[in-house]
């Protein structure tokens, strides 16, 4: 039997524990999470297996991430099953610091991305969204030290987002991007997709299909705009409420007309029911 990643729950434990890492000069990779593991979250503990020996998975719903009608309270906290999953996962080390840990009161300091962050997509819906992210993975970078830091590419903007701040702050890790892992239907692996009914889970990969279509059509030389116009109008009729669907280029996330302004990168983000979904595909 596989034994349990240490876990620890403070700065000066957390010290203790990666220090004997530092030391021996192991790499070490950190894969940030909010918890409630699913496939995708295990695919970046792989990656992170196979690029260096030390693994350590943070585990904390940040709470300035979510604006005050969104579903922080309720998001789900399977603590007791996220440990059984790294355990088999043989992680290293598990960082799971409580709010008053991350945030004590004297806390005074918020890190405000621009560029990426702006981009009219996630932004515009969640604008509390991305400074949240950036302070609190700023924090994780400086508090666990990683040479790597693996995040999913299923939250396109975010990837964008944190490459560019451990850029601009000249933080020594890489941070690298994972292909989004799916259902066989292919729905994107979400922590939230628990909050679909039976009836909406069976739409959902619609948001998907839909991405694909017109990354095909792109590709084979449509006009960007009518194909778009096209998906939106599919996404509308399967019932979604549509936030955006935009083609943008895949690095900065500028808007984009034509192909050879590219490479593209297609995001989406549509509500079913009460559940937001997002999704992207390059082009
Ligand atoms: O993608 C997430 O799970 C979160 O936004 C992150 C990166 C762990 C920061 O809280």
């Amino acid at each position: 039997m596989a034994s349990r990643p240490t876990i620890v729950t403070t700065v000066p434990a957390l010290r203790r524990a990666v220090e004997p890492f530092w030391h021996a000069g192991e790499r070490l990779a950190l894969v940030p999470t909010m918890g409630a593991l699913h496939r995708g979250h295990l695919a970046l503990v792989r990656e992170a297996k196979r690029r260096a020996k030390r693994v350590v998975v943070s585990i904390f719903v940040n709470p300035t991430q979510f604006a005050p009608n969104e579903d922080f309270s309720s998001y789900p906290r399977p603590i007791k099953n996220d440990i059984a999953t790294l355990t088999d996962a043989k992680v290293d080390l598990v960082w799971a610091p409580s709010p008053e840990v991350m945030y004590p009161d004297s806390f005074a300091t918020k890190i405000e991305p621009a560029g990426a962050a702006k981009a009219g997509l996630e932004d515009k819906f969640r604008p509390h969204f991305f400074g949240g992210v950036a302070t609190v993975v700023a924090k994780l970078f400086t508090q666990t030290a990683p040479d790597f830091a693996l995040f999913g590419q299923k939250d396109y903007q975010q990837l964008r987002v944190v490459t560019q701040m451990a850029k601009d702050l000249d933080l020594p890790l890489k941070v690298i991007g994972i292909p989004t892992v799916r259902e066989k239907d292919g729905l994107a692996l979400s922590s939230r997709n628990v909050y679909l009914s039976a009836a909406e889970r069976n739409v959902a990969p619609l948001l998907y299909r839909v991405l694909k279509a017109a990354a095909t059509r792109i590709k084979k030389g449509d006009a960007i705009g009518p194909v778009l116009d096209v998906a939106r109008i599919e996404i509308d009729l399967a019932g979604f409420s549509l936030d955006y669907l935009e083609a943008r280029h895949a690095l900065t996330l500028a808007p984009i007309a034509s192909r050879k302004d590219g490479p593209i990168r297609l995001l989406v983000a549509a509500k079913m029911g009460k559940t937001r979904l997002i999704d992207n595909i390059g082009v």
